[in-house]
């Protein structure tokens, strides 16, 4: 976890003072990338005024653009407010297939004046790829943006 813990403090640094959801989304989007491995695809959701998904910064291959609340992974972290951890995308009912590589996923909402504003989704093409440490390690990365934006 400690190596975790010090890539916490490389994101915080790197958003602080910048209250530009855009930019904090596309470096932490890099920084997770960067930092996990056998990962396809890390990024943001951001949740629209009509209460969806759309697509906003990552890393990898083209994605869906528009994801409705309660759809796939991404649309279940929005509509629950909890962490999806899914070892095995074929068997979550609904899962989005947007790189037909990944085979297992992690999506942590982002929470503002308790409401979600956005999600983290990070994908893997290993089956069971993320521990409870580094699920810990993204949603760590969803609450620091959450605390950062402008609208907190
Ligand atoms: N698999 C996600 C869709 C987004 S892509 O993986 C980038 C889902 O089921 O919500």
């Amino acid at each position: 976890m400690e190596k975790y813990d010090e890539v916490l403090r490389m994101a915080r640094a790197l958003i602080e003072g910048e209250p530009e959801d855009v930019p904090n989304m596309a470096n932490l989007s890099a920084l997770v990338f960067e930092t996990l491995a056998d990962v396809n695809w890390a990024g943001f959701y951001t949740v629209t005024a009509a209460g969806g998904l759309l697509l906003g910064p990552f890393q990898g291959k083209p994605a869906c653009i528009r994801i409705a609340r309660g759809k796939g992974v991404c649309g279940t972290a929005l509509e629950t407010g909890k962490t999806q951890w899914v070892p095995d995308v074929h068997a979550f009912p609904g899962h989005i297939a947007c790189d037909s590589a990944s085979r297992s996923e992690v999506v942590a909402p982002v929470f503002r004046a308790g409401k979600v504003v956005a999600v983290l989704d990070v994908d893997s093409p290993v089956r069971d790829r993320f521990t409870a440490d580094e699920v810990r390690f993204l949603e760590g990365i969803a609450g620091l943006f959450g605390e950062n934006g402008k609208e907190a």
